[in-house]
């Protein structure tokens, strides 16, 4: 049994109206970073398939590319909960698909839970998940692997009918035994009533400073992603533009004969021998003698 913060710590943050903080990671590095800064709760998104590999959205993402980044997740981690996102078509057909899924999630990945898009449509999955001992987060209002049905990614539930649905949703999910709930993209009064409503907490991403916490995607929030800024993304660094002007930094020294100096550079210290003339000879005399 390892010292992670549990899906119980979670709750009983929501209950005690401490505001919780996720955020995304995708490899080790910024795993650590991430720890280290004192995020307890890590989502190893499937968004990974735009800001890491490049793909233009979320629906080409595998399994087998969620779990290489969610082990290197867990091996940069020894605190944080772990989220695996279930991609596209993990889940989505029902739960004799999802189960052994979201299995591999926790059993190869070691992944503390997993991540599902959907509502009312999904219950039956995430009840099945849950009674398996996998613990569920879900994930409401935009929910990008649906892109090509929301017609683009655009805010949801802006008509009273629309929010009813949410509203249904999120308590759907916690019926079913949703530990969780992402609300992405929905308005600010809509995900304050949701919020109200179920006892498990709600994570907001652009769903406004109601929700019993924030998630946020590390590279819009460091300036690592660069195609387009989302409006609920605040950035707190500009480290694109410091990487690219060190590395320029870097092409300019090699070029310019600055790098590598003798501080950079191993200085073996090889007696010369009286005919040597080059370093060639030093090298051929010391390893044949
Ligand atoms: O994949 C992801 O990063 C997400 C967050 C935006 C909630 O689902």
């Amino acid at each position: 049994m390892n010292d992670r913060i549990t899906i119980l710590d979670l709750k009983a943050m929501k209950r005690r109206c401490e505001k919780i903080v996720m955020l995304t990671a995708y490899d080790y590095p910024s795993a650590r970073l991430v720890e280290a800064a004192g995020v307890p709760l890590i989502l190893v998104g499937d968004s990974l398939g735009m800001v890491v590999l490049g793909y233009d959205s979320t629906i080409p993402v595998t399994m087998d590319e969620m779990l290489h980044h969610v082990k290197a997740v867990v091996r940069g981690t020894t605190r944080a909960h772990i989220v695996a996102d279930m991609p596209f078509m993990s889940y989505q057909a029902g739960p004799a698909e999802a189960l052994p899924n979201a299995g591999r999630m926790l059993k190869e990945g070691g992944a503390q839970s997993v991540k599902l898009e959907g509502g009312i449509r999904i219950a039956e999955t995430v009840r099945a998940l849950v009674e398996s001992g996998i613990p569920v987060m879900g994930h409401l209002g935009l929910t990008p692997q649906s892109v090509n049905q929301l017609g683009g990614y655009r805010v949801q539930g802006k008509t009273p009918a629309a929010a009813v649905r949410l509203l249904n949703d999120a308590v759907a999910l916690q019926e079913a035994g949703a530990y969780a709930v992402v609300l992405e993209s929905v308005p600010v009064p809509v995900a304050q009533a949701i919020t109200e409503k179920i006892d498990v907490p709600t994570i907001g991403i652009g769903a406004g400073p109601a929700c019993d916490g924030q998630v946020q995607v590390f590279h819009d929030l460091l300036g690592l992603f660069t195609a387009f800024v989302p409006k609920h993304a605040k950035r707190y660094a500009e480290a694109g533009q410091a990487i690219t002007e060190a590395v320029c930094a870097y092409v300019d020294d090699v070029r310019a004969g600055r790098f590598p100096t003798e501080r950079e550079s191993h200085l073996a210290n090889v007696p010369r021998t009286a005919n040597s003339t080059n370093g060639a000879d030093v090298i051929l005399s010391e390893t044949t003698h």
